[in-house]
């Protein structure tokens, strides 16, 4: 260690990987949940020679194994340099990736959604993997926020000028200023044990980690979370 700009860097890069580490333990719970549930099912199935169930119980063990990959390459992109990683990304198949991912999602708790992308997007230089993981992240917490409400729906706008690109999660609930502030803060929650609190403040390191910014606003008293990464 040559200096204390090279032990703070190290410091920080020590304390992301502790707290992904907390988000990563958070994330496999599920898949592995569904693992061990399905599992049994598949015995009790063979049991009673129900073969048919049994695949249809294996073919959701491939899937929650499938995520957990997907758990496992995002989380090593995030804390592998990230240089390596830019590449030339087609906005409007980002965009298609991320939707595939969280649809079942979206239509399970009755959401309405829609996309505001205009199909001439040019493409952006960006790591991929990280820039669908931060949309996951904003449309998941949207999805938390307000699947108590009676009215459902969240928006996805991108927009393109000479410049930058801007990415736009709106759903249809609100927040207050305070919150909107708060909320990248690392282990900031207000989901109790459901949450971690490390989802935005991720969120915030990778769009950084693009020289974009990242911010919660309200557009038309709806929450807005808005990120722009460069063209170039
Ligand atoms: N779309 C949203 N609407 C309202 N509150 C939100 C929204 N997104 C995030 N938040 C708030 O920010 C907090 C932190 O979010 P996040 O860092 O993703 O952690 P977690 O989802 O684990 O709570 C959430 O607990 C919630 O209170
Ligand atoms: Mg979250």
């Amino acid at each position: 260690m040559k200096n204390f700009d090279e032990l703070t860097e190290y410091l920080e890069k020590l304390a992301m990987a502790g707290l992904v580490s907390v988000s990563v333990v958070h994330e496999l719970k599920s898949p592995l949940s569904i693992i061990s549930i399905c599992n049994e099912q598949i015995l009790t199935s063979l049991e009673k020679g129900d073969n048919i169930s049994a695949i249809k119980f294996s073919k959701k063990i491939e899937k929650a194994l499938a995520e957990i990959l997907s758990i496992i390459n995002s989380t090593k992109s995030l804390l592998q340099g990230d240089s390596n990683q830019i590449v030339g990304v087609l906005v409007n198949e980002l965009i298609d990736e991320t939707i595939n991912n969280c649809k079942i999602k979206i239509e399970n708790q009755n959401i309405k959604y829609s996309l505001e992308v205009p199909d001439n997007l040019m493409a952006i230089e960006c790591n991929a993997t990280q820039i669908k993981q931060v949309l996951i992240n904003l449309i998941f917490n949207s999805i938390d926020a307000i699947s108590a409400l009676e009215e459902k729906w969240i928006k996805i706008k991108v927009y393109q000028n000479e410049v930058e690109t801007i990415f736009t999660v709106i759903d249809s609930g609100s927040i207050s200023n305070a919150d909107s502030i708060k909320m990248f803060e690392p282990m900031y929650t207000t989901k109790g044990e459901a949450g971690t609190g490390i989802g935005l403040w991720l969120c915030k390191k990778i769009i950084e980690g693009h020289s974009g910014q990242i911010k919660c606003t309200l557009i038309d008293n709806h929450t807005a979370m808005e990120f722009s990464i460069k063209l170039t």
